[in-house]
């Protein structure tokens, strides 16, 4: 009997999953995805694990279809470089003392919620997919996810990346080319060393693995996910494309920026959050990017550019924001998520019909 495919694994009547997107998805978001028959994320990276539980319970109050949680994979214990701290805090409150903002950098009480926490929650949550970016998981935890029967997903930048998590016993693992938004999952390397197209990244992880390989990066629609799989993917994660939907969390500002975002200005920034991600090159990396060597580490430059985030937010300042999107941004469409998933499906199919009647011309001689 052949082995079932990644759709018959997930579930799935799609080779598509919605990216988890911390900051910018929403349960409603990964509802409606799951709820229109593709794999609907959402990133918890950021959540707290009672806040896991309920939104978890929020997804499973829309749709009884499977969906994936993700998290980012952190030592729960860090060192902090005050140094670089009280730099940061300087530039910060420089910078929206000029731009008018009348919060103030502060100290956190934690600078991020503890993964171990928040593991166990998504243990208790009980997905049917579990994804992972930032690092490998341990043996103990793979183990701990497969005894609940839940699908891991680890995320690889590179070939050797992809192998890490091939051996440790992942079920699939999410190949992220630099086109991709958002931040990068690179976690064997330097960040400039793992930008690796999707076009070659993707074949070159097919050949060095056995599992399921799943493409991510400037897919926006059923075409990529159709040259995805002609590459070795057996499904396609899209994110950027989701950021303009209703459902998403994207202010409004973002999301207008992304319909005219240039590609050469689609960069990998790392003064947001102290981590290389990509996004919009706007007023705040123009100021802040050339302070990014003093700047402290993720996720502690994270939760200290958190006040003006949100500040800036709340007046509709999209240009001192992080406008996380990748590289193929403009290609993005507005429309609720469920009608998108069915775009894309369609799309996808129209695609391969489009493929099957050229190649059956071809072998007819009619070209
Ligand atoms: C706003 C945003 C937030 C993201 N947050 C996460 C996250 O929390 N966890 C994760 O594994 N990947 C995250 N990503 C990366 C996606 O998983 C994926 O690699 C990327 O969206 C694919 O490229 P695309 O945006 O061009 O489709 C994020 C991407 C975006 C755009």
């Amino acid at each position: 009997m052949p082995s079932p495919s990644l759709t018959q694994q997930l579930g799935i009547a799609c080779p598509l999953i919605q990216a988890p997107m911390a900051g910018a998805n929403t349960p409603a978001l990964a509802a409606a995805v799951s709820a229109a028959g593709g794999l609907g994320s959402l990133g918890v990276g950021y959540v707290e694990p009672q806040a896991i539980l309920e939104q978890a319970a929020q997804i499973r109050a829309v749709t009884d279809q499977p969906f994936a949680l993700n998290l980012f994979v952190l030592p729960d214990a860090f060192e902090v470089d005050e140094m670089a701290v009280s730099y940061a805090c300087e530039q910060l409150d420089a910078l929206m003392e000029r731009e008018g903002l009348a919060v103030r950098t502060r100290r956190p009480a934690a600078w991020a919620p503890l993964f171990s926490e928040q593991f166990a929650a998504l243990c208790e949550a009980r997905p049917a997919v579990a994804s992972f970016a930032f690092d490998l998981i341990t043996p103990a935890q793979l183990r701990e996810l497969h005894a609940r029967d839940i699908y891991v997903i680890g995320t690889a930048t590179t070939v050797a990346e992809a192998r890490a998590w091939a051996q440790l016993g992942a079920d699939a693992v999410c190949v992220q080319g630099a086109e991709a938004g958002g931040h990068r999952g690179t976690f064997l390397h330097e960040p400039e060393q793992a930008l690796i197209g999707l076009f070659a990244l993707l074949p070159l992880a097919a050949r060095a693995v056995e599992i399921p390989v799943i493409a991510a990066g400037g897919i926006m629609d059923g075409r990529g996910m159709l040259a995805a799989e002609m590459l070795g993917a057996a499904a396609s994660q899209l994110g950027t494309a989701f950021l303009a939907c209703p459902e998403s969390a994207a202010a409004e500002g973002w999301k207008r920026d992304l319909a005219r975002a240039e590609e050469h200005r689609v960069a990998t920034i790392s003064c947001f959050s102290g981590r290389a991600a990509r996004g919009l090159q706007n007023r705040y990396t123009q100021a802040m990017q050339a302070h990014a060597p003093q700047l402290p580490a993720y996720p502690v430059l994270n939760a200290l550019t958190a006040p003006l985030r949100r500040a800036a937010s709340q007046v509709g300042r999209a240009d001192l924001v992080s406008e996380w999107c990748g590289q193929a941004a403009a290609l993005v469409r507005e429309m609720p998520a469920g009608e998108l998933v069915k775009v894309l499906a369609e799309e996808y199919q129209a695609a391969r019909r489009q493929l099957a009647l050229d190649v059956a011309l071809r072998q007819g001689g009619y070209t």
